[in-house]
């Protein structure tokens, strides 16, 4: 019968494969701003959430007010001309991979495993009165599995943890994906980067942290490799190479 043809039948498979692809596609494509749009208010709460600052009653955007994005040349420690890199378009990922926006990182200087880093970082300014209250820095490196995104937030001392968060990583739940646990995360504010000679000393210890010690923070049992790569991309992003450079200048000159 005609109805039963070979012809027929590819004919109908091929039609639903590319109209259930094109549906697949446009849908891909449709939500591509709004999943952009989440991703952004998500750091945006990761941010409020690390400096304490977010409340559930208010909407992010509102709470994010109280935040100054601003950009800084990690070379110089110096903040960038917002008409040379805007902070609301500044697409910190997509530079770290633009050869034009980021530098090759030497071996032995490259803690955090990430190759090559950017020149330009965003950082977060909470004031008070106008004076600097705390400052939220992005760190990110490599844990046993995954890249570790994420942020640590610092008292206006410049040298007092207020808190540490990853909002992005792919550690094995109950292990490495401990570093999410608000438990462990409870540990890091009060602790110091730096000592008196401006060494970061901040590592997460092997085990518990030795009592009163300012520099460790307890490990996690299992994820030892994890938590070796919190404390290499804590080392990396407040050394020199990192963010140093712009709490030295702002210690002197204020923010
Ligand atoms: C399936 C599997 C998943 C693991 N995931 C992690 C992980 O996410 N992070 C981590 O540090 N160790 C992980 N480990 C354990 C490491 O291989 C290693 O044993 C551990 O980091 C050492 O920590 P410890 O000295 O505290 O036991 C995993 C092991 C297995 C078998």
């Amino acid at each position: 019968m005609a109805s039963e043809s070979v012809v027929k039948t590819f004919t109908v498979a091929v039609v639903l494969a590319v109209a259930c692809s094109l549906l697949v596609a446009g849908a891909a494509i449709g939500l591509r701003p709004l999943q952009e749009a989440n991703k952004v208010r998500d750091r945006k709460k990761n941010i409020l959430l690390v400096a304490g600052l977010y409340n559930p009653r208010e909407s992010v955007e509102e709470t994010f007010e109280q935040v100054e994005p601003r950009i800084v040349d990690l070379a110089s420690g110096e903040y960038v001309d917002k008409d040379k890199l805007d902070p609301a378009t500044f697409d910190q990922r997509a530079a770290a991979r633009d050869p034009k926006l980021s530098v090759k990182i030497p071996a032995d200087k490259d803690l955090a495993g990430i190759g090559r880093r950017e020149k330009y970082s965003l950082v977060y300014l909470v004031k008070k009165d106008d004076k600097l209250d705390q400052i939220i820095l992005p760190d990110y490196g490599k844990g046993l599995w995954s890249t570790l995104y994420g942020f640590m937030a610092l008292d206006g001392d410049l040298n007092t943890v207020k808190g540490i968060t990853f909002y992005e990583h792919a550690e094995t739940p109950g292990l490495g994906g401990e570093i999410d646990n608000p438990r462990w995360k409870a540990g890091w504010p009060g602790k110091k980067v730096y000592d008196d000679k401006g060494s970061v000393q901040l590592v997460v210890a092997k085990g518990v942290a030795e009592e009163g010690n300012p520099y460790e923070v307890d490990g996690i049992s299992g994820a030892t490799l994890t938590a070796n790569g919190v404390t290499y991309i804590v080392q990396y992003w407040l050394g020199d190479d990192g963010f140093k450079k712009l709490l030295e200048r702002l210690k002197t000159e204020g923010a």
